[in-house]
């Protein structure tokens, strides 16, 4: 496993990070979920990337990992870098949602519980809510490192200028913002024109969400939707309309390059997105090992060639996004 400074800090991150949004609550066995995170840990994924609503249930991921901290990872937690958010819609009445200091705190103390640990590495504010003033989330971010609960903070969906100014309230405090986290993917490259100009100016790391577009950048759906699909999993944000024929032929041609590169489609997605330079980590998803070990070989993925990227963005065509 290849490790990354996270921006102009001091912490390392794996190129590949394991994330728990899906298959780690409760409708997955549990055996599972601990086989893939150990196996995980094993090829050298050493950051956890969790949230206070991953599940199904809103919850359950936290909880079933901290049992499996408690039953195996014990001794393991300085090797550990685990992550957690707060700020989306968790219990109802005024305090179960958005981004105020109330929220945010009773939200950590809340994940603090679920997963058993002391303190977060990196704990998040999961979005931007325009009902907040910034200045309120982001001395609740400082607090939280000023008081132990979390070593790092970072940043999630914000806009731009937003984060920019985050960052700067944070910096004032000498708390350093070292992570932004949002989608980026070869279809989505929103983040190249909105974020990483002041991410770079400011030293702040980039992790990259659904890399793999939920499953859309790999050979996945290339012969139909299979059974075991997330598309058919309670809470799932990919839908069978987002797999049409004109997705599938763009999928076959994809994996052709990728197979001239020697490699799968997933493995290709995942090391396009690590070639950008300012790219700390990606953060896949997973619903079983044979997925993670093939994420895990976009680590050693070898460079693009020009031809390469052009064939790609010829192919993505009117789906990319920027
Ligand atoms: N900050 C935020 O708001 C935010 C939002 C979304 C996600 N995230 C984080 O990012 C993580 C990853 O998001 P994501 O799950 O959408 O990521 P993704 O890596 O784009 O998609 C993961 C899914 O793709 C399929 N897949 C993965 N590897 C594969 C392979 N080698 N071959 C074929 N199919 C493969 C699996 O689908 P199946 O399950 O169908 O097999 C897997 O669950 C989350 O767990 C979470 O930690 C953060």
């Amino acid at each position: 496993m290849e490790y990354r400074y996270c921006g102009k800090s001091g912490l390392q991150l794996p190129v590949v990070s394991l994330g728990l949004w899906h298959n780690f609550g409760n409708a997955t066995p549990f055996s599972t979920q601990e086989e893939i995170v150990l196996h995980a840990f094993d090829k050298g994924i050493t950051h956890i990337d969790l949230a206070n609503n991953y599940g199904p249930p809103a919850g359950s991921a936290e909880e079933n990992f901290g049992r499996m901290m408690a039953r195996e990872l014990k001794s393991h937690r300085d090797e550990l870098i685990v992550s957690s958010k707060a700020g989306h819609y968790m219990w109802s009445g005024p305090y179960g949602d958005q981004t105020s200091r109330k929220n945010t705190f009773a939200s950590l103390h809340q994940s603090l519980k679920r997963t058993g640990l002391e303190y977060f590495d990196i704990f998040y504010s999961h979005r931007y809510c325009p009902e907040v003033p910034l200045e309120e989330t982001v001395q609740a971010l400082i607090d939280i490192v000023k008081q132990g609960k979390a070593l790092y903070v970072g940043l999630s969906k914000y806009p731009a200028h937003l984060a920019s100014q985050a960052c700067d309230m944070m910096a004032e405090q000498h708390v350093h913002c070292l992570i932004y986290q949002d989608r980026y993917n070869m279809i989505c490259r929103k983040p190249e024109a909105e974020h990483f100009n002041f991410l770079r100016d400011k030293g702040v790391g980039f992790i990259a969400f659904s890399p793999l577009a939920q499953g859309l950048l790999t050979n996945r759906y290339i012969n139909g939707i299979p059974a075991d699909s997330r598309v058919y999993k309670e809470g799932a944000f990919l839908h069978k309309e987002d797999i049409t024929e004109e997705w599938v032929e763009k999928a076959r041609r994809l994996n052709e390059v990728a197979a001239s590169r020697g490699q799968s489609l997933a493995e290709m997605s995942l090391a396009w997105v690590l070639a950008k330079e300012y790219v700390t980590s990606v953060i896949a998803g997973v619903s079983s090992i044979r997925q993670l070990d093939d994420n895990v070989a976009a680590a050693d993925s070898k460079p693009f060639t020009h031809d390469e990227l052009n064939e790609i963005d010829s192919i993505l065509g009117n789906s990319i996004v920027r």
